[in-house]
């Protein structure tokens, strides 16, 4: 085998790219923001990855298919923390060429290896031994799943390593607000806030990989299986450390996509008959996630959900740090998933908008990771969706539109539901639309504070409102099953919450502009920044925005503090004074009012959570 090795840094998805698009507006119409990588030869993407007709974008089935021949060929590695990396890449290498690699940092550093062959990895696992523990308590499952071991100078060298291993979680939030704060206006905040949070290159990676590892534990029953991660991981509206949905696909085994068999003596394999396709989902997730407890390495705390709609296994993958959600027969899911990556790939604006509305919502309580009566982030990017197929001209089209847009090979029925639309890029037709983000994140403000909820329904097969066939307080039609409310779980209170917040953020975004000379700016975003350089008038237009502060207060009961004081900076006078983790805060709207005020939204954003 070859001894050498590749040292490559993985680029980052997106990086740069929408700063980019967001210079040429008037190009970004035809132009994709995904990921570059290296096409694989199998026979899915050829059929699928009509990359020259689809004007260099593919479509999710070619990504897809790339994503998981190149997880196939690689292995996580779990590594003492003082690694060298060099002598860890060249130890590996000799199983074969390493295509990439990446080390990241979670509660130990990890290596993701991605070999060049396939044989690389059998070889890499020949070569592996069974850990020297209590023998008999070892469950005898190996798995691509490793441990690194320094077995001549125990694991405790104090050299320090040569890269530094990144942290796959989210930025943390002062991180993100110097980020913004750098930046002149609100469209290059949008930017900022997409690419501080969107998934990395490396983190989908890694979340392929892990679909992978566990497909080789699915195939111990389903050897043809494929496990595929869909929703926000591969839709492109991933935020980091947001969870891992997958798809355990068995259409290859249970004739979904069987051939008609030729005339003449066949033979037929004898199956089970199942009660009901819901039993049989039921049973085979049951089955599986069994084995993924108590032989999986890395897999914890599975719950079974097998009595929801759609039956599902969770579990948190700890060396990846991923909360997982196993689902099985989800094909509607899964197209859905490819509508929602359809319309991000198709103009940039789509997903800087869903990011920075997502972003906003979390932010404010308006959505959040435990299920209740909040607005899901799936509902809250149809609506976005569908806010931006009713701009002058719509900047993207209704489903319908895309349905018709159609070829033969698009063609889809799933469970009696027409989920056609195309998938060939080059034939969707834009407008033209030149609005830039900050305007249609305002204009988005305004759209939603005063939309009719108690009568229309949001329906983006249609792009228009319509009448609402039932009562629930928000009515989102199901994009594929049409019958079904997508936001039935959202009660009145929500919503109410929904809109009030949309109807402030619009009118923060409708405010007079006031400008600060940037030697002022440069002052309060200096670290010696006190309460003493605060001249008056910054209290004063500080205290526009003192009622993020007032709703904190609020929640933290606060309330007789607040009635004492009547003046506004009076208020912010005695927090900046009195209680130290307010002063930064404080610094950052005193700031942000000076800016132009559209800026405040994402400010606030921010401010919400500290
Ligand atoms: P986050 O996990 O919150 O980042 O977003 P997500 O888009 O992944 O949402 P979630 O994990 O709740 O759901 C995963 C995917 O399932 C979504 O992207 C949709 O494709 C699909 N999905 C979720 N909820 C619904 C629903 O109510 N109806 C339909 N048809 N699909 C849904
Ligand atoms: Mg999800």
């Amino acid at each position: 085998m070859a001894a050498s090795y590749t040292v490559c840094r993985l680029q980052t998805r997106g990086r740069g790219s929408v700063a980019k698009c967001l210079r040429r507006v008037d190009t970004f119409l035809h132009r994709g923001i995904g990921t570059k990588v290296v096409a694989a030869q199998t026979e899915a993407a050829v059929k699928h990855d009509s990359v020259e007709k689809n004007d260099g974008r593919k479509s999710l089935y070619a990504v897809q298919a790339e994503r998981q021949e190149q997880a196939e060929r690689s292995v996580l590695i779990s590594c003492y923390s003082r690694i060298k990396h060099n002598m860890f890449l060249k130890y590996l290498s000799r199983h074969g060429d390493i295509k990439k690699h990446f080390f990241y940092e979670n509660n130990g550093v990890y290596a993701v290896v991605e070999f060049a062959r396939q044989e690389s990895v059998a070889s890499l696992l020949e070569g592996a031994s069974i850990p020297r523990v209590s023998q008999e308590s070892v469950v005898p499952f190996k798995s691509r799943l490793l441990s690194l071991r320094n077995l001549d100078s125990g694991e405790s060298s104090n050299r320090p390593s040569s890269q530094r291993a990144q942290p796959q979680t989210a930025p943390t939030i002062n991180d993100v607000m110097q980020r913004l704060s750098k930046q002149e206006s609100i469209d290059q905040q949008i930017t900022q806030l997409t690419e501080a949070y969107q998934l990395t290159e490396e983190n989908i990676s890694l979340r392929y990989l892990v679909c992978s590892l566990l497909k080789d534990v699915a195939a111990g029953y389903f050897p043809e299986c494929t496990i595929k991660p869909f929703g926000s991981s591969v839709n492109g509206f991933g935020k980091l450390g947001c969870d891992l949905d997958m798809f355990l696909d068995l259409d290859g085994i249970s004739g979904q996509n069987m051939k008609m068999p030729t005339p003449g003596l066949c033979l037929e394999y004898q199956l089970k008959m199942g009660n009901s396709e819901r039993a049989t989902t039921q049973n085979i997730l049951s089955v599986i996630g069994e084995c993924v407890e108590h032989f999986a390495p890395g897999c914890v705390g599975l719950h079974k959900i097998l009595n929801a709609r759609c039956p599902l296994v969770r579990f948190a993958h700890q060396p990846s740090g991923f909360q997982c959600d196993l689902t099985a027969n989800n094909r509607v899911a899964m197209k859905s998933t490819e509508l929602l990556y359809l319309y991000g790939e198709l103009d940039p604006r789509v997903r800087l908008l869903v990011f920075t509305v997502r972003c906003w919502a979390r932010t404010h309580g308006v959505t959040s990771s435990i299920p209740g009566a909040w607005i899901t982030n799936f509902s809250l990017t149809v609506m976005v969706l569908f806010f931006l197929q009713k701009r002058s001209p719509p900047i993207i089209p209704t489903l319908d539109e895309l349905r018709d847009l159609a070829g033969p090979a698009d063609k889809s029925v799933i469970e009696g539901n027409d989920c056609t639309f195309v998938s060939d890029f080059g034939n969707i037709p834009l407008h033209g639309n030149t609005a830039t983000p900050g305007q249609l994140l305002r204009e988005f403000f305004d759209f939603y504070a005063s939309f009719p909820f108690n009568k229309m329904s949001i329906c983006i097969r249609k792009g228009t409102e319509q009448n609402k066939p039932e009562v629930a307080p928000l009515h989102i039609q199901n994009p594929f099953e049409t019958s079904l409310n997508v936001s039935k779980n959202v009660n009145a209170a929500q919503l109410q919450r929904f809109t009030a917040l949309c109807q402030e953020s619009a009118w923060l975004s409708c405010q007079s502009q006031t400008m600060m000379p940037k030697s002022k700016r440069k002052m309060i975003e200096s670290d010696e920044f006190t309460s003493r350089n605060i001249s008056r008038t910054f209290w004063g237009v500080s205290c526009g925005l003192i009622w993020i502060l007032f709703e904190h207060f609020i929640r933290e009961g606060w309330q007789e503090k607040f009635q004492e004081r009547s003046v506004w900076s009076n208020i912010c006078g005695h927090l900046l004074a009195h209680i130290h983790p307010f002063r930064k805060l404080i610094r950052i709207s005193v700031y942000v009012s000076s800016q132009e005020p559209r800026h405040a939204i994402i400010f606030c954003t921010a401010l919400n959570v500290l």
